[in-house]
């Protein structure tokens, strides 16, 4: 697939893994195009991932198995045998064992450190630190403090999802080894429907349901394509539903508070439909903003980022949940009146006649969502039918 934009990161990229050592870090929420940006690098690198399983060492042997290991290597090197027995063959003898641990261990590092060092030019890239092991942060402290002459170490990860110090590793660069930070925001409006182009003979215009995310745009194209019109791409549901799992309940309750409210609302608002006592309702708040499930639109006022993940969350809501968060918007947490623009384009839509499953395809939406912004947008105009409609909204 084409790779659009991020002309200015990849130069700016390019520029600092040319002479090394550097550090760079690399951060962006899920699926904006990471590690697409780093497959359009022409650097020789290695590549390590880490996994929510966190193994020790993983994305390091990960790294270094990839690597084509030149003929005199340091002795020291051979303490990396029972990591990485795939080279038993061409890594000198294991040194002997030592009582201490800790000199074990030192000497792993310094095994890791030497074996960089004799495949340098290289880039160090281990992607998703948000996962790092406690082990592979120890040994990324120890190498970024003396990394070699001619080794770069690359680190990518979602802000919303790390609990790694990356400030930490940064303030403790020695002075000489240069370091930068990349953040990718999404795609902008003109990128995306380059990348939709790319992807769809006639695409929809697909910015406001993806907010510009590459992935969000890849899976709504691709459902499209497949002529399944309204509704969330199930790979986007299934990231959203895995981090609201994730949440604690309170937090959890809150963001199903904004799916249902569908615009914009205090903390109060949000406490009040979701039920939760204002002390829970406002850690809870603040664990969905860390976690990038709900952003402050507007000063205090928060709400779900992305259409497609509010819609996701709604969807994803038991009926019985459902059922008691609307009732308590039934005694309107937000002014009448305040119809959001979601409502106000459905609205707009079933003023012309629409039913509402026509109204679903055209916005993408499922029926199910468009009935409820119906009924949230009359009850906000104070009108009881559809039939009402045309003359309010004109
Ligand atoms: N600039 C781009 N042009 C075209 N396609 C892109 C671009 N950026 C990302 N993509 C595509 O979007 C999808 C998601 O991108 P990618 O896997 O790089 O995201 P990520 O930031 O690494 O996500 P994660 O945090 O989940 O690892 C991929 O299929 C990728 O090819
Ligand atoms: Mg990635």
């Amino acid at each position: 697939m084409p790779f659009v934009g991020r002309e200015r990161e990849l130069l700016h990229l390019t520029a600092l893994l040319a002479r090394p050592p550097a550090v760079v870090l690399i951060d962006g929420e899920a699926g904006v195009g990471k590690t697409r940006l780093l497959r359009e690098l022409a650097v020789p690198a290695l590549a390590g991932n880490c996994h929510p399983m966190r193994f020790p060492f993983g994305p390091i042997v990960e790294a270094l198995r990839n690597a084509t290991l030149p003929i005199a290597l340091n002795p020291v090197t051979g303490a990396l045998r029972p990591l990485l027995p795939e080279f038993a063959h061409q890594l000198p003898l294991d040194p002997p064992p030592v009582q201490d641990a800790q000199v074990e261990r030192h000497r792993l590092f310094r095994a890791v450190l030497s074996l960089l060092g004799s495949l340098a030019p290289v880039t160090l890239v281990l992607e998703d630190v948000h996962w790092i092991d406690p082990d592979t942060r120890e040994l990324l402290a120890f190498l970024s403090r003396c990394l070699p002459d001619g080794v770069n170490l690359l680190l990518t990860y979602r802000p919303e999802d790390t609990c790694y110090p990356v400030a930490a590793l940064r303030s403790h660069l020695p002075p000489h080894i240069r370091h930068a930070q990349i953040s990718l925001a999404p795609l902008d409006a003109e990128e995306t429907a380059l990348l939709a182009k790319h992807l769809l003979t006639d695409p929809p215009d697909l910015w406001p349901l993806t907010l510009g995310v590459p992935f969000a745009i890849e899976e709504l194209a691709r459902m499209l394509a497949e002529g399944r019109g309204c509704g969330t791409p199930p790979a986007v549901r299934d990231a959203v539903l895995l981090k609201i799992e994730a949440l604690p309940v309170a937090a959890r309750r809150m963001v199903q508070a904004a799916a249902v409210l569908d615009q914009p609302a205090s903390e109060r608002s949000l406490v009040t439909v979701a039920g939760v006592p204002p002390e829970q309702g406002e850690r809870g708040l603040a664990e969905a903003v860390r976690r990038g499930l709900l952003h402050q639109a507007a000063p205090g006022r928060y709400g779900l980022r992305q259409p497609l993940a509010r819609q996701a969350v709604y969807d994803s809501i038991t009926p019985g949940i459902r059922r008691r968060l609307h009732r308590r918007v039934e005694t309107p947490a937000e002014p009448r009146g305040a119809v959001s623009p979601r409502e106000e384009q459905v609205i707009k839509l079933a003023a012309q006649g629409l039913t509402n499953r026509e109204i679903a395809e055209s916005l993408f939406l499922s029926p199910r969502t468009v009935e409820v912004h119906v009924a949230n947008a009359l009850r906000k105009l104070g009108l009881t039918s559809r039939r009402q409609l045309p003359r309010s909204t004109t």
